[in-house]
């Protein structure tokens, strides 16, 4: 898989665009994620190994196409990870979950982290991380460190608004794990907030501040 992928479909991008809308509904923000998370998840699933299962349909008997393996682990960074953790549960109803509470400190802009809870066998499973933002990549990094830490080393992270400046930091530390995103941004402001943007992703999608 290529190390960075930006999903560049005309659904995912007339979504993204009425989602950075300050006008925006927090109930059709969160759907939106929501929707935008399906697209998502079906690109960081194209490369699942795959094999096949001996079926009858009602005419005749089949070798039939099935994803291999262990099921995969879904790993979302709190608290705005969960916006996309739901969509791409909807695809994938038999992954596993791991939680990442990690917030970012307003004035140091270091990811603090206060929760982690993964499946055991980390190893064994392909592991998706999830955050709509990857602005200064601190919490990623960090989060990507957990999982590798607790023996994941097949991961991808999945994200809905990257900042050039976060994609470059995330790749240089973590240059074995692909990037999905629905967009990179121009840049980040002096507050580190992804431009244009949509804000802050967890405010939006719980109407807190
Ligand atoms: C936001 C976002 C990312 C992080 C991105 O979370 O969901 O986790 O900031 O910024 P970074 O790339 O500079 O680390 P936030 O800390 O606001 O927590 P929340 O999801 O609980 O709102
Ligand atoms: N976190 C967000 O939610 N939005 C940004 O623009 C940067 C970090």
């Amino acid at each position: 898989m290529k190390q960075v992928t930006v999903v560049d479909h005309p659904l995912v991008q007339h979504k993204l665009t009425i989602m950075r809308d300050k006008d925006t509904s927090t109930a059709s923000f969160r759907r939106l994620l929501r929707e935008i998370s399906h697209l998502l998840c079906y690109e960081a699933t194209r490369e699942l190994a795959m094999t096949t299962k001996t079926i009858e349909t009602p005419l005749m008997e089949m070798e039939a196409p099935m994803i291999a393996g262990k099921k995969l682990v879904f790993a979302s960074i709190l608290r705005a990870g969960n916006g996309l953790l739901e969509g791409m549960l909807d695809l994938v109803p038999s992954a596993r979950v791991a939680h990442v509470g990690l917030y970012r400190d307003p004035k140091t802009f270091e990811a603090v982290e206060y929760y982690f809870k993964a499946p055991e066998d980390l190893q064994n499973r392909l592991v998706i991380a999830v955050d709509p933002m990857l602005a200064t990549a601190n919490s990623a990094i960090l989060a990507i460190e957990k999982l590798k830490e607790r023996g994941a080393h097949n991961l991808r992270f999945v994200s809905l608004l990257a900042a050039p400046e976060g994609v470059k930091a995330f790749t240089d530390a973590h240059p074995d794990v692909p990037i999905i995103t629905a967009a990179i941004d121009e840049k980040l402001n002096e507050k580190n907030y992804i431009i244009p943007g949509l804000g802050d992703a967890g405010d939006r999608m719980y109407g807190t501040k």
